[in-house]
Parts: C-alpha cells; sequence; structure tokens
C-alpha cells in the first residue's frame, strides 16, 4: 500500500498508471469503520487500483467545536486499510490541498444545498463542494464511491460532476448498519452507553415512516415523528422530511412515478446523527 501526503508526488505516481489501470476513488475524513470499507470493497470490484483518502476538511464543518471533537485515527486506518489491501491512501495537509487560504469556494446546486443539512448546517455544502472538487481534479478517478448516508452530499456531488463535465461516474453505495439498525457513523463512536442505547430508535422510527407512507399523510407522518421524540431526555429531533428523492424539495402530494426518501437528523447531546430511507 502507497501512502502520499504529497500532491505532485501522488499525481507523478497517478500518471504512471492512469493508461493501464481503471481508478477507483473513495473520499473520507478517517475513523475508518465497516460503512467506508463497504465502499472500498466496491471499489475493489470494479478497478485495477482503489484509493482512499483520509482529509478531515475544515471548511465543511460549521461548529468548530465539532472539527475539534472529530475523531482522528490515522494509525488504525491506515493498519486496517493495509489489511483489505488497499493500494493507495491520500492524506494531504490542509494548507496544500487548500494553497495556504482555507476558505470555501461558493456553489450553485439548484437549491439542493440549502435543503435539511444545508439549511442547518451553514455553508456545509459549500465546504464538501470545495473539497470533493479539488480531490477530483488531482486524482482523476474514473469512479468515485458515495454512500447513501449522506443521501444529500452523494446528490449535491452528482450536480457537481455535471457542473464540471467531470467525466467520473458517481457511484452510490447503500447505508451499511449495526446490528440494531444504527447506521454506522464516525461520531458513534462518541456516543456514551446511555447514549448509545438510545439511539436505534432514529432507524426504527424511519422503518416505521416506511409503513405509514403507504396510507398516511405527510402531516400525520410528522407529528407521529415529532411526537417520539418529544419527551425523549436524550433524542432531540433536528428535523424530519420526506422528499422526492432527485430535487430534495419537500413532498406536497405523493405522484405515482416519483421516488420519494425520507431524512432524519438527530442531536444527542452534543453529537448530531443523520439518517434516511427510501419509501
Ligand atoms: P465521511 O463521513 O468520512 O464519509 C465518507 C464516505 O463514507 C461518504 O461517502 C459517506 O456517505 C460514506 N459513509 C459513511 N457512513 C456510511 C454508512 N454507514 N454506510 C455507507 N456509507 C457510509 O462524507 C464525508 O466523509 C465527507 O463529506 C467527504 C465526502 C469525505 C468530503 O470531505
Amino acid at each position: 500500500m502507497l501512502v502520499f501526503n504529497n500532491i505532485e508526488k501522488l499525481q507523478q505516481h497517478l500518471s504512471t498508471i492512469y493508461v493501464e489501470n481503471q481508478i477507483g476513488f473513495v473520499p473520507t475524513m478517517g475513523a475508518l469503520h465497516q460503512g467506508h470499507l463497504s465502499l472500498i470493497a466496491q471499489s475493489q470490484l470494479k478497478n485495477d487500483i482503489t484509493i482512499v483518502s483520509i482529509f478531515i476538511n475544515p471548511t465543511q464543518f460549521n461548529n468548530i467545536e465539532d472539527l475539534e471533537k472529530y475523531p482522528r485515527h490515522l494509525e488504525s486506518d491506515l493498519k486496517q486499510l493495509e489489511s483489505i489491501n488497499c493500494d493507495i491512501v491520500f492524506t494531504p495537509n490542509a494548507n496544500d490541498i487548500y494553497n495556504n487560504s482555507i476558505i470555501a469556494s461558493r456553489f450553485n446546486f439548484d437549491g439542493l444545498e440549502y435543503q435539511m443539512e444545508g439549511a442547518f448546517r451553514e455553508g456545509h455544502f459549500d465546504g464538501v463542494g470545495t473539497i470533493v472538487k479539488r480531490l477530483f481534479e488531482i486524482i482523476q478517478p474514473n469512479n468515485a464511491y458515495f454512500g447513501e448516508k449522506d443521501f444529500q452530499q452523494l446528490q449535491i456531488i452528482k450536480a457537481l460532476v455535471k457542473q464540471n463535465l467531470f467525466e467520473i461516474n458517481i457511484q452510490a453505495c447503500e447505508i451499511y448498519r449495526e446490528k440494531d439498525g444504527l447506521a454506522m457513523s464516525s461520531r458513534n463512536t462518541r456516543l456514551s452507553s446511555t447514549q448509545r442505547k438510545e439511539v436505534p430508535l432514529i432507524y426504527k422510527t424511519i422503518l416505521r415512516v416506511k409503513e405509514l407512507f403507504k396510507a398516511e399523510s405527510y402531516s400525520n407522518i410528522q407529528s407521529w415523528v415529532s411526537n417520539q421524540f418529544e419527551d425523549n431526555p436524550i433524542l432531540s429531533l433536528d428535523y424530519f422530511e420526506i422528499t422526492d428523492e432527485s430535487t430534495l424539495r419537500t413532498i406536497k402530494s405523493k405522484e405515482i412515478d416519483k421516488k420519494y426518501r425520507a431524512f432524519i437528523a438527530i442531536n444527542v447531546g452534543d453529537i448530531r446523527l443523520i439518517d434516511n430511507i427510501s419509501l
């Protein structure tokens, strides 16, 4: 496994392998778990070379405390990647990747960026757009893998690729869950044991929403979801929405030929967890 933290050295190496190899890329912020590994496994199936980046991108954090407390496990991440035969790991530093000016560019993603996570985390998707664009330009992969866990991010990356005419196939990967349904997330490691016992309610709730969606109105479902969390001393609801899967606009009335998805964000102390489900 080759580990690069220098952009030029990585590019130099890549220039020698582009011609004969299909390249798969999995961008991450580290603290790797089975969810990340499932993306890497899918890349390894379809590509000759798999590149994983580990970079905690400061510009996508709207909350400095969240950035400071974000788990950092570079050494064990590298061991895990080595053990699954990852080919290349890219671990740039912030000044290099941002050319010494750590600020996000502004993007227009046709309103996708203002829904849900965009509304609750100001500037978040400008930060994501900036770093993913930069990583795509440096690595120029054939395929790039993103989890449906961050479904809004996935749609925004697809828009980014279209706008920039990148010749990169965006591969969407299913949400990987713990046995009790909790979506895997690097932030889960910060949960106390009391909090950990409570958080499976998140998936349980959206699973029930999937059932309710067959017959109930959106407003009934929304009240039901609010009630689930109203008296909970540990979990507080940030938002719950059912949207059209492609525009991410809130559902007005159900149309037969459209796909819908339910989205939820929960605060557990100072930890924010998100999840979603196709309806
Ligand atoms: P990070 O949260 O580390 O996630 C990296 C990738 O793993 C994302 O595509 C995310 O959707 C996916 N992922 C995380 N948990 C998952 C799960 N339980 N099942 C399936 N996939 C999962 O998302 C980011 O980093 C950053 O925003 C990044 C794209 C790297 C840009 O900085």
